[in-house]
């Protein structure tokens, strides 16, 4: 028998037909990772505010936020993908897990805070493996200048002094227009000041990732830190921008970014201002910076991994040894002519089995041309990062998956 509510940090929410919060989801809330000493996430958090001294630096906004917040008040679209309950999480139909820390943008300029960083858990459904986690952590960058002449000629003394530097470094950009029709400046923005504001935000940010990796790859000549700047659209900036830096053979997505939509300001109540943000990643760059092979690991209690960490330091991060992995296949018939999403297979799987599930595969699905159900065949990989499994274990979890699908998706196992 489930309770009718949901008790979060203190509070109790209602349930509906829209809650999709599994235990394993709500239990991550209160630990904050970005704010616990000499965790890696909290030292890269830090070393990212001392880019930016002058900013006011946040980090203890709550993760429960309405989805008027999280998406209308940003001029996402009415029919905007990322709104579905099979892609975020939903307390109930009026509350949800923030799915990045932009929701905080109108919040933080209404208070009148113009230069800012924040720094929070976001919560996504998505697919397992080893780069992907429900649960993550966003840094949001945020800086408005007023309107007008002698502002706009402060920031392009600032961008000389920063190009300045950037030209002295061992950098190579890829850049793409400040504006451009595909990528256009606002309507109520002189095209001049957008191209001021944009280059402002680029500059910022390739010396934030000079900072960040000058060390791994930029340390010479021969070894250049390459970065680029791709086009983008949010609906929440324009111009946008993403910027992908150059690692082991591969261009990695970093952050998103762009000049800050006038109606965001406008909601905010903050007239004749114009400027930029950006939301980055934490996980994805600390995983470089420590050699952190499993996005899993950041939540790991072992002292074997804990103990590698010291605040304020980045430092290599040792692997112990990799426990041996198991696979189980389940395939079933999907009830009707509803496909099981498979979010809700991962969710599923992920509240069974925590964290020693590796990655989950779809390796088959077809639809049967009479009856037009559809079978699916799920590959899941176990692997603890703390002990070896026992086939007993394994087969035990396997056989709760199952009976959790059967009950609670009423799928037919084949
Ligand atoms: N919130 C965006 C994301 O999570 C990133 C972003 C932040 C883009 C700020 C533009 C400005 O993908």
């Amino acid at each position: 028998q489930l309770p009718s509510y949901l008790k979060i940090l203190g509070e109790k929410y209602p349930i509906d037909g829209t809650t999709n919060v599994t235990p394993a989801i709500l239990a991550k809330i209160p630990l904050r990772l970005h704010t616990q000493k000499s965790h890696p996430l909290n030292t890269l958090r830090c070393l990212i505010e001392s880019h930016y001294p002058d900013f006011t630096h946040l980090s203890s906004f709550s993760p429960l936020v309405t989805p008027y917040k999280n998406f209308d008040e940003l001029s996402f679209p009415p029919d905007h993908p990322g709104r579905a309950v099979t892609d975020s999480y939903y307390i109930n139909r009026g509350m949800m897990l923030r799915t990045h820390t932009s929701a905080h943008e109108v919040e933080v300029f209404r208070r009148g805070d113009t230069k800012w960083l924040l720094t929070a858990d976001v919560y996504r459904r998505d697919e397992i493996d080893g780069s992907h986690y429900p649960v993550f952590h966003q840094m949001e960058g945020a800086c408005i200048f007023d309107a007008n002449e002698a502002s706009m000629k402060e920031v392009e003394g600032d961008n000389a002094r920063l190009a300045q530097q950037l030209a002295r470094s061992n950098i190579i950009i890829e850049d793409t227009p400040h504006i451009s029709p595909s990528n256009p400046p606002q309507p109520t923005h002189d095209p001049r000041h957008s191209r001021i504001v944009a280059e402002n935000l680029k500059l910022s940010l390739n010396t934030l990732m000079l900072k960040l990796f000058g060390g791994v790859a930029g340390a010479s000549t021969e070894n250049p830190l390459r970065v680029r700047w791709i086009e983008a659209y949010f609906p929440f900036t324009s111009p946008s921008f993403e910027v992908e830096v150059f690692f082991q053979g591969k261009w990695l997505e970093i952050l998103g970014s762009g000049v800050v939509r006038q109606a965001t300001l406008d909601t905010a109540n903050v007239p004749g201002k114009i400027g930029w943000a950006f939301g980055l990643g934490l996980e994805r760059i600390a995983m470089i910076l420590y050699s952190i092979p499993d996005i899993r690991l950041f939540w790991s209690t072992d002292a074997r991994f804990i103990s590698q960490f010291e605040e304020g330091k980045i430092t290599t991060f040792t692997p112990y040894s990799k426990y041996p992995s198991c696979f189980k296949d389940v395939s079933f018939w999907s009830p009707q002519n509803e496909a099981l999403h498979e979010n809700d297979f991962c969710d599923l799987v992920r509240d069974v089995a925590g964290d020693i599930v590796e990655d989950v595969k779809e390796i088959d699905r077809f639809v049967h041309p009479k009856t037009e159900r559809t079978s699916l065949c799920f590959r899941i990989n176990y692997r603890s990062m703390d002990r070896s499994l026992s086939n007993d274990e394994v087969n035990d979890i396997q056989a709760q998956v199952v009976t959790r699908l059967k009950d609670q998706f009423g799928v037919e196992i084949r």
